[in-house]
């Protein structure tokens, strides 16, 4: 599959990572040297449950093809429930995304702790792979109006189409 620049589609992801646990699994995977996909791009947060709705919708929004979550196992949060609320508005974030046609697949949750650096290695190697074969997310075909070419072209559009003619 390609992308629109014609070249073999590689996926953006935008990795949500609790700092105790899954972050310091990162962490872990770099210093056992393990290899694993360069497609996330990677946000350190101090809990899962600080990872809003609106976080999940704009990563969408600014051409992320997948929203990975990780965060500490149930009943590890530091601040002892925010996982429990995490895995409730995940479920919830899924059939919103469903909702505005972006498969749900796309939005991944899983537990890693800090001393799992080879689960997070095998997470990271399995959802690029899977967003992989999904292609690119639905939500970039509609991104052309934020495209300043595109916007230029429908203002001037418009502009003319007000403008009276012979004036
Ligand atoms: S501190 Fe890691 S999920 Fe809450």
């Amino acid at each position: 599959m390609a992308d629109e620049s014609g070249s073999p589609f590689e996926p953006k992801i935008v990795a949500f990572c609790c700092n105790w646990c899954t972050y310091a699994g990162a962490d872990l995977a770099g210093g056992m040297r393990l290899k694993y996909e360069p497609n996330f791009v990677t946000v350190r947060v101090m809990c899962s449950a600080r990872v809003s709705p609106h976080f999940i919708i704009r990563a969408f929004q600014e051409g992320a093809d997948g929203v990975f979550i990780g965060g500490c196992h149930i009943g590890d949060c530091h601040y002892v429930k925010g996982n429990y609320i995490t895995a409730k508005r995940v479920a919830i974030m899924k059939r919103l995304l469903e909702f505005l046609g972006i498969p749900k697949e796309r939005l991944h949750l899983v537990w890693i702790a800090a001393s799992e650096g080879d689960k997070y290695a095998r997470e990271v190697d399995a959802f690029t792979e899977k967003v992989r074969a999904m292609g690119p997310s639905p939500l970039k075909q509609v991104r052309f109006w934020k495209d300043a070419t595109v916007s230029k072209k429908i203002y001037k559009s418009e502009a003319a189409a007000e403008t009276p003619a012979g004036a």
